[in-house]
C-alpha cells in the first residue's frame, strides 16, 4: 500500500464553472483518487475555492456583497456542485483561510531571508473615482496599432499586439467608466525566479516520463526568448493576504495583498491543514513534510494547460526559495482545452455547458463517462450533442445498462432472486476470463499511467465483452435444453455485474454502487483474479433487479437541449 498526495487546481470563487473547467482538473483528479483508494492506496485527495484577487472583488461588487460573504456563499455553492459530480474531495478549503494565510506569510518571508525577493518602484494606474489602482485589463482604450476601440491596457483583442496601459488612447476605467486616471508610483515585491532557474531546469529535466503538455510549456517558459522571468507577487488591493514577513509587517508594503498567483497554490498545503482542523486527519505534515513522513508520498497534480507555468515554474520557485523540506511534487497531468460545439466554452461570455446546468438535466455519471471518455489529453476536444447523445446510448444504455437488465431479469424469471446453484464454468466462460485478464491488465496500466481516453477505452471493452458473451452464450435458449449450464451461464453473468462494478466506479460512481448495492456485495475489493472475482457470489446468494442504470437520450431531448444551450448564459 503506497500514499498518494493528489491536488486538483482550485476553481476561482467567482461563478460556476463549464464542463471544459471540469475535465481538466477535478474530473481526472478524481478519477484517479477513486483509483487509488480502488486498489487499497492511501488517498489524500485535496481541493479548494480559489478566492483572492479582483475577479473576486468585481463578482461580489456585482452581486452587491462584501467579497467575504460573496466568497463564503460561493464556497457552499461550490462544495454542493463537487458533491452532485461525486468529486471525492477529502477536503474542499478556502484559500481565503487562516491556514492558508499565515503559510503564504510564512513562505514570503522564508524567500525573504533567503534573498529571493527584490522590491521593485513602478508606475501603475490609479483611478481616483473607484478609489484604487487598477489592474491592466479593467483598463480599455483605443489600440494605437488598429484603432479598435476596446483593446485592453494588457493586449489588444483584435490585433492582438501586446500593450501597456500607457499605450491607449483615451484610456478609461471598465469597473466605473471614469477617464479620471492617473499614473502613479507604487512599490512592489519580486520574486527572484531567475535566481532559480538553474535549478528548475535541473528538475524539469529529470522528470522524463511526465506528459509532455507539461514539460513542452514548462521548457518553453524556462528557455525561450528572455526566459524565466523575476515576477510580481503583490498587488494594490484590498481583498488577499496582507503583505507581511511570517508575522511581522514588512516596511512599505502596508496596504497591499499578495498577488492570488502567489497565494492560490499554497493553499495546497494550507488545505491539508484544514483538512486536520475539520477533524478529519491527524496529521498533515506526513502528507506534506519530508521530514515529516512525506518522503514516502507520491504526489500528483491536475490542471489545465493554461495553469501549467504556476505549477512548474512559481509554486516550486517558491517550494525549492523556502529551503524548507517541503513535498515537490512528483508527476503533473495537463490536459488541453475542451471545446463546445464549434467554438469555446467561454465563462465570461457565458458560453457553453456549466456544472449546475448540466445536473438539472441529467445525472453524475452520464457527464462523468463522456468527459472521461473524451477528455482533451493529446489535443484540444469538442464537446457536441451528438456525439453525447451516441456515447451514452451506446456505451452506457445498450452495452453496460442492457448486460446488467438482462441477465438479472432472465434469472428472476427463471430461477429468482438469487444465484441459482450450478456446476464448474465451462470453455465459454474460460475464454471469457483470459480475455478479461488481459484487458484488466491493460486497463490498470493505463489508470497507473493516467491516460485517461485509454483507460476508458479498456473498460468498454471490458464491457463488451460481458454483453457479447450473453449473447454468445444466450441463457435464455440454452435454458429449455440444459437448464444446468444456463445456471452455471446465469451465475457467471451475476458475477460479471459485481466485477464491473469495482472496475467502473472511478468512473461512474453511482451507477456501481447501485450495482454493488443490487448484487448485495459489501466488500468487493479491487479483482486481483478475475476468475477468483467471477466466483465471488455463491450459489443461494441472494440480489435484486436493479432500477435500469441509465436511460437513453431521445432525439427530441438533444434537440431541445442544443437550442436551450446554444445562448448565452447571463
Ligand atoms: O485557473 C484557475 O482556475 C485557477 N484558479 C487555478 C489555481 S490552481 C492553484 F495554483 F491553486
Ligand atoms: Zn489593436
Amino acid at each position: 500500500m503506497a500514499r498518494h498526495l493528489i491536488t486538483s487546481a482550485i476553481p476561482y470563487i467567482n461563478g460556476i464553472k463549464h464542463l471544459g473547467n471540469l475535465v481538466g482538473s477535478q474530473l481526472p483528479a478524481d478519477l484517479y483518487a477513486r483509483y487509488l483508494r480502488g486498489r487499497g492506496h492511501e488517498v489524500l485527495f485535496l481541493c479548494a475555492t480559489d478566492e483572492h484577487g479582483t475577479p473576486a472583488e468585481l463578482a461580489a461588487a456585482k452581486a452587491g456583497k462584501p467579497v467575504a460573504d460573496y466568497c463564503a456563499e460561493m464556497h457552499v455553492v461550490q462544495a454542493k456542485i463537487a458533491e452532485g459530480f461525486r468529486l471525492s474531495f477529502d477536503h474542499f478549503g478556502r484559500s481565503s483561510s487562516d491556514r492558508n494565510k499565515a503559510l503564504t506569510q510564512h513562505f514570503a518571508g522564508r524567500l525573504a531571508e533567503n534573498d529571493l525577493i527584490r522590491e521593485v518602484s513602478e508606475k501603475q494606474m490609479y483611478s481616483h473615482a473607484d478609489g484604487r489602482y487598477l489592474p491592466d485589463r479593467y483598463i480599455e482604450g483605443t489600440c494605437p496599432n488598429c484603432g479598435f476601440d476596446s483593446a485592453r491596457g494588457d493586449q489588444c483583442d483584435n490585433c492582438t499586439k501586446q500593450l501597456d496601459p500607457v499605450d491607449l488612447i483615451n484610456p478609461h476605467s471598465t469597473i466605473s467608466g471614469s477617464t479620471d486616471l492617473e499614473m502613479r508610483e507604487t512599490k512592489h515585491l519580486y520574486l527572484r525566479q531567475t535566481a532559480m532557474k538553474d535549478q528548475l531546469d535541473t528538475w524539469i529535466d529529470s522528470k522524463t516520463d511526465w506528459p509532455v503538455l507539461t514539460t513542452s510549456i514548462a521548457k518553453k517558459w524556462l528557455r525561450d526568448g528572455d526566459g524565466l522571468q523575476d515576477r510580481g507577487i503583490t498587488r494594490d488591493l484590498d481583498w488577499g493576504v496582507p503583505v507581511k514577513k511570517g508575522d511581522a509587517d514588512w516596511p512599505g508594503m502596508e496596504g497591499k495583498v499578495f498577488y492570488v498567483w502567489f497565494d492560490a497554490p499554497i493553499e495546497y498545503i494550507a488545505c491539508a491543514q484544514e483538512w486536520v482542523d475539520a477533524g478529519k486527519g491527524a496529521d498533515w505534515e506526513r502528507w506534506w513534510r519530508t521530514d515529516k513522513g512525506a518522503e514516502d508520498v507520491t504526489y500528483t497534480q491536475f490542471m489545465g494547460k493554461d495553469n501549467v507555468p504556476f505549477h512548474t515554474l512559481s509554486f516550486p520557485s517558491t517550494i525549492l526559495g523556502s529551503g524548507e523540506p517541503w513535498k515537490l511534487v512528483d508527476y503533473i497531468k495537463s490536459f488541453n482545452y475542451l471545446n463546445y460545439d464549434g467554438g469555446q466554452f467561454s465563462t465570461s461570455r457565458g458560453r457553453g455547458v456549466f456544472m449546475d446546468q448540466a445536473l438539472e438535466i441529467l445525472p453524475a455519471d452520464y457527464w462523468r463517462w463522456w468527459l472521461l471518455s473524451h477528455a482533451p489529453e493529446s489535443s484540444d476536444s469538442e464537446f457536441t450533442w451528438d456525439n453525447f447523445q451516441q456515447s451514452v446510448n451506446k456505451d452506457l444504455a445498450d452495452v453496460l445498462g442492457n448486460f446488467v437488465s438482462r441477465i438479472t431479469k432472465f434469472c428472476r424469471s427463471k430461477f429468482g432472486e438469487v444465484v441459482p446453484e450450478a456446476g464448474a464454468y465451462g470453455d465459454k466462460e474460460q475464454a471469457v476470463i483470459a480475455a478479461l485478464t488481459e484487458r484488466l491488465r491493460a486497463y490498470e496500466g493505463f489508470m497507473d499511467a493516467i491516460e485517461v481516453r485509454k483507460a476508458a477505452g479498456e473498460l468498454r471493452a471490458i464491457w463488451v465483452i460481458g454483453n457479447e458473451y450473453l449473447q454468445d452464450a444466450a441463457p435464455w435458449s440454452t435454458f429449455k435444453t440444459d437448464e444446468a449450464t444456463a445456471a452455471a451461464q446465469v451465475r457467471f453473468g451475476l458475477n460479471l455485474i459485481g466485477l464491473y462494478a469495482v472496475l467502473s466506479a472511478p468512473f461512474i460512481p453511482d451507477a456501481a454502487a447501485t450495482m454493488l448495492a443490487a448484487m448485495k456485495m459489501d466488500n468487493a475489493g479491487w479483482p486481483e483474479d478475475i476468475a477468483a472475482a467471477l466466483n465471488a457470489l455463491p450459489a443461494g446468494h441472494a440480489f435484486e433487479v436493479p432500477e435500469n442504470l441509465f436511460r437513453k437520450i431521445s432525439d427530441e431531448e438533444r434537440e431541445e437541449w442544443q437550442t436551450r444551450f446554444a445562448g448565452v448564459r447571463t
